[in-house]
């Protein structure tokens, strides 16, 4: 195991596995429809390559990237650093994320994309933090529930470190409290 990591959460053969369940439930659900995979930068990446693979019917992808504002007072916001070229009206489109932890970040791009006129929006995300959530969002497709704990992996960052990882692991506190 690596030196910074204190436990290994998911291997990459059930990061692969959890990808098929989920890429089965995506086909049945969206057959038909040609939803957009829309990409949440940076670390929904592997996660989206490994996951479309599963997905059996014709598809788009695009990529987003959202930030929330720091500092401001009216948090919540997202800032969009990088948007989707894809017109969305009528379009049926699915989130894909790598972790929800707050929820904040997923309110706020599914509501920028309800307001242009998206014909349905659902989420799919790799891994859900549900101690960590402070606004409900309705996640339709979740890989694995873990407990609070800050993971690394499979395009999961520490400042910007550690996505290339092939698994996701729990990262040592003697890690950021260096
Ligand atoms: P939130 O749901 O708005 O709090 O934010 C989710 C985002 O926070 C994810 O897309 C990740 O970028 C980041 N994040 C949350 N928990 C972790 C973690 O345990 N490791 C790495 N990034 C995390």
């Amino acid at each position: 195991m690596d030196s910074f990591v204190e436990e290994i959460l998911l291997s990459n053969k059930e990061i692969v596995e959890v990808c098929e369940r989920l890429g089965e439930q995506i086909t049945a659900d969206y057959r038909d429809k040609k939803p957009i995979l829309v990409g949440l930068l940076k670390g929904s990446i592997p996660f989206l390559a490994e996951l479309m693979k599963h997905i059996k019917c014709d598809l788009e992808v695009d990529f987003m990237q959202a930030s929330s504002y720091v500092g401001v007072k009216s948090s919540g916001a997202v800032m969009v650093l990088k948007d989707m070229i894809t017109p969305v009206v009528g379009r049926h489109l699915l989130i894909v994320e790598d972790i929800v932890d707050t929820g904040l970040t997923l309110q706020e791009v599914m509501n920028l994309l309800s307001d242009r006129g998206a014909a349905s929006i659902e989420v799919v995300t790799l891994l859900d933090k549900p101690e960590g959530r402070k606004v409900e969002v309705d996640l339709k497709y979740v890989g694995r529930r873990i407990p609070n704990k800050f993971v690394i992996g499979f395009g999961l960052d520490y400042n910007e470190l550690y996505r290339n990882l092939d698994y996701i692991g729990v990262l040592k506190a003697s890690v950021y409290k260096k």
